[in-house]
Formats: C-alpha cells, structure tokens, sequence
C-alpha cells in the first residue's frame, strides 16, 4: 500500500525548514562526528517506521513518523548558538512548520512528544514514537566507516549494537 507522502513533501520544501538545513550545514562543514542534515533525517524516517512495522506497531501514520525524523534534529544550529537542548529547540521550530503543512492537532502533539524524546534513550515510559526515534537515530549512523572513530565516545558502544 501506498501511503500519501503530500505533507511530508510540502515540508520539506518548506522555505523555513529549508533554512534551518541550510544553518545547520554551515555549523557543520568541518565537523568530524556525524552531521545533521537531510541524509541523516530521512535515515531516521526510514529506520524508524520500519522498525515499527517489524514490531506490528500500526498505530502510527507513516507521515507522522517521517516528519518527526525529518524534524528531530532542526534545532541543532540553535544548540550549537546557545548551548540550549535541541530537542526541545527542534520541538518548538517543528510547531509552526507542522501546522503549517495541515497536520492535525493530535498529529502535531504525537510528533513533538516523540521530537523531544528522540534522546532519552536510556529512560521509562517513552511514546512509542519517541523510543522509535531514539533508536533509529543511533542505527542511522554508519559509525563502522567513520573517520572519527578515535575520538568518538559512541563507537564502541554503537560496533557492539545489533545492526538494523
Ligand atoms: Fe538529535
Ligand atoms: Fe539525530
């Protein structure tokens, strides 16, 4: 079944989601680590929504999980300007462009829950978009072809994960 992707689309060409991209490329054109930008969102998306069918999780539109993967790390220039947590600064910028592309209200409040979450792996009581995201952003990482392995804190943790 084909499921329609139309407000996904008109996300991702939103101008201001394209800028928040655009900031974060700049930030990141020297960074060693894993960068940020739209490879690494849809990475997520894919993972994520395909973790959740493995698991018989239906409930979800697959809309809903793309866009939160696609949006879960928007805030991140603003991290690297103010030190402040970009999952809530991706959360917050998320709103208006979510509204923006005609999801619905219960949408909107599902997808930010499971934005702000996308990093507290370790904790109880996650959405279940949430636990999806925070998975599916450490198996989107190719950390066994990386060049900063040496230097990375998750290597070691992420060659001992399963691979997805
Ligand atoms: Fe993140
Ligand atoms: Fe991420």
């Amino acid at each position: 079944m084909l499921h329609s992707m139309a407000r996904v689309n008109q996300l991702l060409d939103h101008e201001e989601y394209i800028s928040h991209m655009e900031k974060i490329d700049m930030l990141e054109k020297e960074r060693l680590f894993c960068k940020h930008g739209f490879e690494h969102g849809l990475n997520v998306a894919r993972i994520a929504y395909s973790y959740l069918l493995e698991n018989g999780e239906t409930l979800l539109h697959k809309e809903s999980v793309y866009a939160a993967a696609l949006l879960h790390d928007i805030g991140r220039w603003i991290e690297y300007g103010t030190g402040e947590d970009h999952a809530e600064a991706s959360a917050r910028l998320a709103l208006p462009l979510l509204e923006e592309c005609g999801f619905l209200w219960d949408e909107i409040q599902v997808i930010l829950k499971g934005i702000r979450e996308h990093r507290r792996h370790h904790e109880d009581h996650l959405t279940l978009l949430g636990t999806a995201l925070a998975l599916a952003d450490d198996w989107a990482r190719d950390c066994r072809h990386c060049s900063g392995q040496d230097l990375c804190h998750k290597y070691h943790e992420a060659m001992n994960r399963v691979m997805y």
